[in-house]
């Protein structure tokens, strides 16, 4: 089993041997000299600001809730921050925004929940998280919560950047259209300040290198700094960006890193959400690819981040994964197909059309079929279910054979039942298992039946209506039309 976050790891364990040349996929420059490997005994707490309200979202739900790749954007950092940083984590919510701090819970159990009663700037929203600072760490990393793309390497860089002496690391970017952003004012390689537009000269405005808003600093001097921080500019707020013109004044050095936009791509508006699923969806697709999964329209195919994926797997046009999906080598999905929470044994061959529902497991070689959909349910090695089937609460055993139009009747309106197919048994097409019910090993069911009662090993059942033939019956009505006549009677 190859999975991407394992891809990944093996990615950032390359990045820490290439050390003081800052690789970071884009061709960026590191301006850390260098960079030692980073040692696991530094404590590290991360502080993830996720109070904004996201207005520009025009949405019911805060900001924070919104999806890209079958998870929250929250979800999506805080499983950085978990891979970068450890447990240790402060969100930073809104009030009344209890819904973050349960998403913030689920990820990342250990974290604490802060909220920051008024919005009054990122370096306020910091400070509301002053209790978690104050417990002490060596590295304080500084995230935001609508930056979903945000790599655990790049995090890890950020910390060992802080392990060769900085006060504060940030993280810089150069967007095509630096509007907005705080510009990094650099002497030589030092960083002197950051500029928000707002404040910013016209020399300044044309500077190319941006912040992309996270910090990392180093925990002995975060407090002493951030409580410096007044608000006495245009807007009247607490600016984060300020911190390193205040670690200079103290003697303390603040430092750069540079890094690829996707990096520190925010979200604020629906339009940046779709951008940023393109982003990512690209990024999973070139995990998968270099995992050994053969796309044959990467762009057609729809990840999530936790799709796992083995070797030699090929997956056609068209196929949506959900969260939860596991498929073993050599498996095929086909085109069209859907796939939430399951997970495809080696060699199985699914699709196309397939949906295939939470609770799917499929076993080795198994093949489902064009609109056949399978829900919570276990389908065991070399078993077929190859056509126009649904497949919900149950079991199918290794070999079974399911025919074209089998359904499997799990709910009489009040609860949900099981169906037990035994090894081997085939179901002849177009039948109702009426559930709970179990058809033995080996066993045969007729086509058409509405099973209601077990069947026994290697029996056959059959509950249908009986076949009667009437000889000669088509021929006397074409005879009795031909004369102008009535229909004769049946019998
Ligand atoms: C910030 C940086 C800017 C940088 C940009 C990158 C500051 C002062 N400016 O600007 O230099 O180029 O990010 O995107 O840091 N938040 C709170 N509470 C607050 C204010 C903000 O939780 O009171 C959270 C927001 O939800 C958001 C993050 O902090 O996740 C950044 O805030 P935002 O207002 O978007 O900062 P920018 O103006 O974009
Ligand atoms: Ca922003």
């Amino acid at each position: 089993m190859v999975a991407f976050w394992a891809a990944e790891s093996r990615a950032a364990f390359r990045l820490f041997r290439r050390g003081a040349l800052g690789y970071d996929g884009a061709g960026g420059q590191n301006r850390v000299s260098e960079v030692p490997s980073l040692t696991p005994a530094r404590s590290c707490l991360a502080i993830v600001l996720a109070a904004g309200e996201g207005t520009r979202m025009r949405s019911a739900h805060p900001k924070v809730l919104h999806a890209v790749a079958g998870r929250s954007l929250l979800a999506h950092v805080l499983e950085a921050v978990r891979q970068a940083c450890g447990s240790r984590g402060a969100v930073v919510i809104g009030p009344g925004a209890d819904a973050v701090g349960v998403e913030a819970k689920r990820v990342l159990p250990e974290a604490d929940i802060f909220v920051q009663a008024e919005r009054r700037g990122t370096a306020h929203a910091v400070l509301a998280a002053r209790n978690a600072i104050a417990r002490g760490a060596d590295d304080v990393l500084i995230v935001f919560g609508d930056t979903p793309m945000i790599r655990p390497q790049t995090l890890t860089r950020m910390r060992e950047a802080l392990a060769t002496g900085a006060a504060i690391v940030v993280l810089g970017f150069r967007p095509k259209d630096p509007t907005g952003y705080g510009r990094l004012v650099l002497q030589g390689n030092e960083l002197v300040a950051i500029r928000e537009e707002l404040e910013a000269s016209a020399a300044e405005r044309a500077l190319d290198l941006c912040n992309g808003g996270l910090m990392a600093f180093a925990g002995p001097t975060a407090l002493a700094i951030l409580e410096r921080i007044g608000n006495a500019n245009r807007e009247g707020e607490y600016y984060l960006t300020d911190a390193i013109a205040i670690a200079r004044a103290m003697g303390l050095k603040a430092v750069v890193l540079e890094t690829e936009e996707d990096d520190v791509r925010g979200i604020n508006t629906r339009a940046q959400l779709a951008e940023t699923e393109t982003a990512l969806q690209q990024r999973l697709r070139k995990a998968a690819m270099d995992a050994g999964v053969t796309l044959v329209a990467p762009e057609t195919v729809f990840l999530a981040a936790d799709t796992k994926f083995g070797r030699d797997v090929v997956v056609e046009p068209f196929v949506v994964f959900g969260e939860g999906v596991t498929v073993e080598d050599n498996a095929v999905i086909r085109s069209f197909s859907h796939l939430d929470r399951t997970h495809v044994g080696k060699g199985a061959r699914v699709g196309p059309y397939a949906r295939l529902r939470p609770g799917t497991r499929l076993g080795e070689d198994v093949h489902v079929g064009n609109f056949v959909e399978v829900k919570e349910a276990l389908i065991e090695a070399g078993a077929k279910a190859n056509h126009l089937s649904y497949i919900g609460d149950a079991t199918v055993g290794a070999g079974a054979n399911v025919g074209a139009g089998t359904i499997t009747c799990n709910y009489d309106g009040v609860a949900k039942h099981r169906t037990e197919i035994g090894k081997n048994a085939f179901i002849g097409s177009n039948s109702a298992l009426v559930a709970p019910v179990k058809i033995g090993e080996g066993a045969y069911i007729g086509s058409g039946s509405v099973i209601t009662h077990d069947v026994p090993a290697d029996a056959l059942a059959v509950a249908r209506g009986r076949q009667t033939v009437k000889e000669g019956w088509a021929g006397r009505l074409r005879s009795l039309k031909a004369a102008g006549k009535k229909k004769p009677a049946a019998e």
